[in-house]
């Protein structure tokens, strides 16, 4: 049972790119420690990042098509994109929106998110932590498990 995890622009770049905002974590590192704990919990994961919206918007459509359950972290396309809020509209599996970063307490454009109308659930404000987060909440979706 897979999962898909997207990263959107300048992502790549995590470790290296703003530390005082996202940390210094590498998006390699995330993508390693989610592995690990996708597989403890009998998952498996599709890690990607691109800088390009139009190929995000494809792998959200391959997420429907071959994923469980989506997490998506569209960087700057968040606050512009209505092709990716229309992919992941179509997607009848249970999806989160994740930010490193508390987008709410930063500019007033980070404020408008053109992806939250489109998911299930925002994770937002935990840096790399929040991507564990997020695997956690993305399988008690799928797996439609109740509290405890
Ligand atoms: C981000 C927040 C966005 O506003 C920003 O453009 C990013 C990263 C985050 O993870 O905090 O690229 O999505």
């Amino acid at each position: 049972m897979t999962v898909f995890v997207l990263n959107g622009p300048n992502l790549n770049l995590l470790g290296a790119r703003e530390p005082e905002i996202y940390g210094r974590t590498t998006l390699e590192d995330i993508g390693k420690a989610l592995a690990a704990a996708a597989a403890k919990a009998g998952r498996k994961v599709e890690f990607r990042q691109t800088n390009h919206e139009g190929l995000l918007v494809d792998w959200v459509q391959e997420a429907g098509a071959k994923g469980k359950g989506l997490i998506i972290n569209p960087g700057a396309y968040t606050h512009t994109s209505i092709a990716i809020h229309d992919a992941l509209k179509m997607l009848a599996i249970p999806k989160i929106e994740l930010h490193l970063s508390n987008i709410h307490a930063r500019e007033a454009f980070r404020r408008l998110s053109y992806v939250s109308p489109a998911v299930d659930a925002v994770i937002c404000g935990l840096g790399a932590a929040g991507y564990l987060t997020a695997l956690d909440a993305l399988i008690r979706l799928i797996d439609k498990k109740p509290f405890a």
